[in-house]
């Protein structure tokens, strides 16, 4: 507040007589009636009500009048403060509630939208796949049977006829829990589960097998430690290489599109006798890349064919290991990998791909129910 106005002089009073006064409340009530928005009120408010408004200049003058013109002074700047105060509270909470609504409408959240700030993933496309197989036998009546990861070496080997002194067994293929000696290993194929079965019940068996296994092969576009396998099994009465031929064939029909065309080709596995690998016809050649060098074929490297897995009629060795008399019982057996079958459906050629993780990889499958 100023000091008081010892030497009084009338032209420094003039914020003071009546018209001033008003047209300076006047201003203050066109311009806060006008203001748009909050901030222009804030800006209104320290222009025509702020320390160095033309009403707070009169009321600071007050101190300099001489006593009798003092109240009425008083009087009158003070109504015109009131005034242009009420109508600022009036207005800053006019354009408050202006805002609230606007706000309420510009900010507001249709919880109804699909909402993907958090992209949920996806589902790998071997689960899919894997699923989608067990399906497929479960439906001609098979069970889902499953084993550990973690397996005892004799379901692994042993029990498969894979005697000793085989060199699947060596650290060179197989991953050993602890020493090669402890009798444990990660299974290195999804055949052991086909012992757990014929151990846990009884022929008729019709089982089919999905599951991991490990072996000590560097991560690469063709080679991972760590793959998927879909074992089959069935032992009955009566079972033939017919049985086993009529059920790949329908297999790789629902896998790669009906008529496929499949070949049975000798090969040997310690469990199987006889045994067989099964081709698929080469979807993208049809086998005229075979010995025509102008037509190369990248799929199956000019071959007319494509492993597919292993397959073959159950050693009776290995029937008898499980208990199983094999002069009653015959039996086949087979063991696809899925990553391959995944490559061969869907053209995915990095098998790295399938084990990184990234869901812009995965999510292009979709989730099938
Ligand atoms: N276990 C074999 C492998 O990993 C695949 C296989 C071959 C499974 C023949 C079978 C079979 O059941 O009968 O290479």
């Amino acid at each position: 507040m100023s000091a008081p106005n010892k030497s009084y002089d009338p032209v420094q009073v003039t914020p003071l007589n009546a018209d001033e006064v008003e047209r300076a409340r006047d201003d203050a009530l066109r311009a806060i009636a006008v203001a748009p928005d909050l901030d222009a009120l804030k800006a209104v408010r320290l222009d025509h009500a702020g320390d160095r408004s033309a009403l707070a200049l009169a009321n600071r003058e007050i101190g300099a009048l001489p006593p009798a013109a003092k109240a009425e002074a008083g009087k009158r700047v003070g109504a015109a403060r009131r005034t242009v105060n009420d109508a600022l509270a009036q207005r800053q909470q006019a354009l408050e509630q202006e805002r609230d609504e606007r706000v309420l409408v510009e900010e507001s959240v249709d919880v109804t939208l699909p909402w993907d700030r958090t992209p949920p993933g996806a589902r790998h496309p071997l689960s899919t796949l894997a699923e989608r197989v067990a399906d497929l036998f479960v439906a001609m009546g098979y069970e889902w049977s499953e084993g550990p990861e973690v397996e005892a070496e004799w379901f692994n080997f042993d029990a498969l006829n894979l005697g000793p002194d085989h060199p699947a067994r060596t650290t060179a293929d197989t991953f050993w829990v602890g020493s090669p000696d402890s009798g444990v290993v990660l299974r290195t194929q999804t055949s052991p589960v086909q012992i757990r079965t014929m151990l846990r019940r009884d022929p008729p068996i019709y089982a089919v097998s999905p599951g991991r296994v490990y072996r000590t092969d560097e991560l690469d576009a063709t080679h991972t430690p760590v793959f998927n396998q879909v074992e089959g099994l069935v032992v009955d009465e009566g079972i033939t290489m017919a049985h086993l031929r009529g059920t790949l064939d329908h297999f790789a029909g629902a896998m790669f599109g009906e008529g496929t065309v499949t070949r049975l080709r000798p090969s040997y596995f310690p469990f199987t006798e006889p045994s067989a690998e099964m081709d698929l016809r080469c979807w993208i050649c049809h086998g005229d890349s075979v010995g025509n060098p102008d037509r190369p074929c990248r799929t199956c490297s000019s071959e007319g064919w494509i492993e597919w897995g292993g397959c073959g009629m159950v050693n009776p060795r290995v029937l008898v290991a499980c208990g199983v008399d094999p002069d009653r019982y015959s039996g086949f057996a087979f063991g696809m990998g899925l990553e391959r079958t995944l490559m061969s459906r869907h053209g995915a050629e990095d098998m790295r791909d399938m084990v990184e993780g990234d869901v812009r990889f995965t999510r292009p499958f979709g989730t099938e129910i």
